[in-house]
């Protein structure tokens, strides 16, 4: 893999920069920001005439995407730079118009039910089950895809997350064949499986599966920068100039070649060394045995990476365990049962070594305590179409109430625990007994909960009917 952009970006040489951004090569930034980034600030420039411009690209840019993705294993790559959230937006609203029916899983990000918002689309969602051990939601099955495809005729897209946050995959082959059989295009959201093309023991990739638009967040598991992502095209079901087209309507004109240039030389990393360096951190992680259980569904393919484990059997909350761990060891992702570990290319022997001396002295100090008992969960359905679309609850005329009182209405907003940000209720979606006792119960383990109007969560917009 040749890396074009970033020789380009460090060719820049120009003694007067009398051109955006505003600091010009780190002249004018303030001193603290400049003695923090260097000479690193000389990079951040914009679309001069060599560097060419993400919004058309013809050269340079063009050069690094291509080359991104041969790395990755798709038709062609476009580099995102306002995270997989950009890329979720784009490959919606490329794919479907106002009105079609589209099948997406219930455990996607909030950025899909966004872009259910900018579309117009109307959903039906495909049940997940949830393990009332763990409390955490399992990948979607093939068998609730052939049926939602069965029941929905009309449909015309599958939108699914693969893996999950935990690292949880769905069975992405037989989906795939599944859904162009239907002649659909299959969408996914591989934000925590970026890594997966570079080493054998990583589940199978979903561009490999076949899907046809597949969004990964470079910066949640490679070397690159926050908010970094790449949007992956592959086979002729969708068009790429609608991608590129949506792709400018929901970017910056000014995307950071801070940003552009970390993205080309991960793939790099990737091509050059990214065997080895998996080989290397497996073979760490492997050693390991953990006094909590680990988050395993069996026949379930698993990212080895994603390291989840189960608080309940010494009767703690993943808050609580990620509090005890603190400051020294910070954590992805504490729920309610479990507490989740992202190891990634900055994983070192010592760093694994540190968290497991001290999982075992708490697990010591705990393991006495009475087992948090299983949740008692209500059946959920394979198929869930809302009274209304996400976009017709958002634009509609609404109204606050005491959350007790939006019993039975439809909620106006879209409200998600971060992390994960899967939405405990969806903008359309009726708010049922089980939604309000879930937004309280998330609300005392202390979630930090986003979307709603009222964070406190006292009062939920509703749509006014
Ligand atoms: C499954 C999933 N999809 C998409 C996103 C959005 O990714 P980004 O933060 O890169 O925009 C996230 C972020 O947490 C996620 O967990």
């Amino acid at each position: 893999m040749t890396i074009s952009l970033l020789a380009a970006l460090l060719r820049q040489n120009h003694a007067v920069p009398l051109h955006v951004p505003g600091h010009q090569r780190g002249r004018g930034m303030e001193p603290l920001l400049r003695a923090l980034w260097g000479t690193a600030l000389a990079q951040d420039l914009s679309e001069l005439p060599a560097l060419d411009n993400l919004a058309q690209p013809t050269g340079v840019l063009r050069e690094a995407q291509a080359a991104v993705a041969a790395v990755a294993g798709s038709d062609r790559a476009w580099f995102l730079v306002n995270g997989a959230t950009g890329g979720l937006l784009a490959a919606l609203l490329a794919t479907l118009n106002p009105g079609d029916r589209v099948l997406v899983g219930r455990n996607v990000h909030r950025s899909v039910t966004a872009g259910l918002v900018l579309t117009g689309a109307k959903p039906v969602y495909l049940g997940v089950r949830v393990d009332p051990q763990w409390g955490l939601p399992l990948p979607v099955t093939k068998e609730v895809v052939a049926a939602g495809l069965a029941a929905y005729g009309d449909a015309k897209a599958v939108v699914l997350v693969s893996p999950t946050y935990e690292g949880l995959c769905s069975p992405l082959v037989e989906i795939a064949q599944c859904v162009h059989e239907h002649g659909l295009p299959l969408i996914v959201d591989e934000a925590h499986g970026s890594h997966f093309r570079y080493h054998p023991a990583f589940p199978v990739t979903a561009l490999a599966a076949g899907a046809d638009v597949v969004v990964q967040s470079w910066h949640k598991t490679l070397g690159t920068l926050t908010q970094t992502a790449v949007l992956h095209l592959q086979g002729e079901r969708i068009a790429p100039e609608r991608l590129s087209q949506a792709l400018n309507l929901v970017q910056t004109t000014s995307p950071s070649y801070w940003f552009l240039a970390a993205l080309e030389r991960a793939g790099y990393q990737m091509a050059q060394q990214g065997q080895e360096i998996y080989e290397r951190l497996l073979r760490w992680v492997n050693r390991y045995e953990w006094p909590l259980p680990r988050w395993q569904a069996p026949g379930i393919p698993q990212d080895p990476l994603r390291l989840t484990l189960g608080t309940w059997p010494i009767g703690l909350t993943g808050f609580e365990l990620d509090e005890l761990l603190q400051p020294q060891i910070m954590a992805e992702f504490p729920s309610g049962r479990s507490l989740t570990f992202c190891l990634g290319l900055g994983t070192t022997q010592a760093m694994l070594e540190t968290l497991a001396d001290r999982l075992n002295t708490i697990y010591t100090e705990y393991r006495h305590h009475a087992p948090l008992a299983p949740l008692s969960l209500p059946p959920s359905s394979n198929l869930q179409e809302s009274p209304c679309s996400p976009r017709d609850a958002y634009f509609c005329p609404q109204v606050s109430v005491p959350l007790k009182s939006a019993l039975n209405q439809i909620s106006a907003e879209t409200i998600s625990p971060y992390p994960p940000g899967i939405p405990t209720v969806i903008a359309g979606e009726r708010i049922t007994e089980s939604v309000i006792e879930n937004l309280q119960y998330l609300k005392e383990l202390g979630a930090e909960m986003v979307g709603a109007a009222d964070p406190t969560l006292q009062t939920l917009r509703v749509c006014k009917v």
